[in-house]
């Protein structure tokens, strides 16, 4: 026992003694156990830096970035809802066209299609892995969401409702929009009847 504390005491000894206390000033090249992190090529804040063409280290912000719990505009297109209140929009408040529902197409396949299938009727991909419960978007709770306000399905794909995930962080405002079109888009498809077709037109469908 006695040998272990002596020859633990040389081995401190040799150590001091070769590297020396922290801070000590020395002649000779300090032994750097880790270069890397003695100097880092990192960037320190808010100081000049060649790395970005501008010379900043701290780069601004992208344009059209709000802070967030900044007071951002709460119009309809915004929030889904009539200014002023918590009332949802009963139409989407954007011009309804081709290329929207186009938009909606694409946004609906690749972020709702999973789980409520490419026709709504909940039985996507997911639901074969033992997802159960996914909404019908044709007879979901007694056909709600036929009737609900448009502004109330906006609001659930940004926020999410009960066991479904918001997707406010990757469909904007217009692209949520565009869903929205497309969801009714694909109701109709399945409930609608003759009479929604133009009178021109239900000649050519039978
Ligand atoms: C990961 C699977 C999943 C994805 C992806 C998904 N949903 Fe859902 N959705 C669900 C489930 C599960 C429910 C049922 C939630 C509940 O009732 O608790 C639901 C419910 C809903 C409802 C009904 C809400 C209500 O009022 O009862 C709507 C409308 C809806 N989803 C639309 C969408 C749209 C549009 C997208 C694409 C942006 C989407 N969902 C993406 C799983 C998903």
């Amino acid at each position: 026992m006695r040998y272990i504390f002596l020859v633990w005491i040389i081995v401190v000894g040799m150590v001091v003694g070769i590297a020396g206390f922290q801070g000590d000033k020395t002649r000779r090249t300090p032994i750097e156990l880790f270069p890397d992190m003695d100097r880092q090529p990192k960037l320190r804040p808010q100081t000049a830096n060649a790395f970005f063409q501008d010379g900043r280290s701290s780069q601004l912000a992208p344009e059209g970035t709000i802070a967030r719990h900044s007071s951002w505009e709460k119009t309809p297109e915004n929030t889904g809802k009539v200014v002023g209140t918590t009332n949802f929009v009963s139409t989407i408040p954007l011009p309804v066209d081709a290329t929207l529902l186009a938009k909606g197409q694409v946004k609906y396949t690749i972020y709702c299609a999973p789980c409520h299938g490419a026709t709504g009727d909940g039985k996507g991909v997911t639901s074969k892995l033992g997802m159960g419960v996914i909404a019908d978007l044709h007879d979901h709770k007694g056909r709600k969401l036929i009737t609900a306000a448009d502004g109330q399905l906006f609001d659930t794909i940004g926020q999410g409702k009960g066991l479904m995930g918001g997707y406010g962080s990757v469909l904007n405002p217009q692209e949520r929009w565009a869903v929205v079109a497309y969801v009714r888009a694909l109701q109709l498809a399945k409930l609608g009847s003759l009479d929604d077709i133009p009178n021109a037109e239900r000649a050519s469908i039978k």
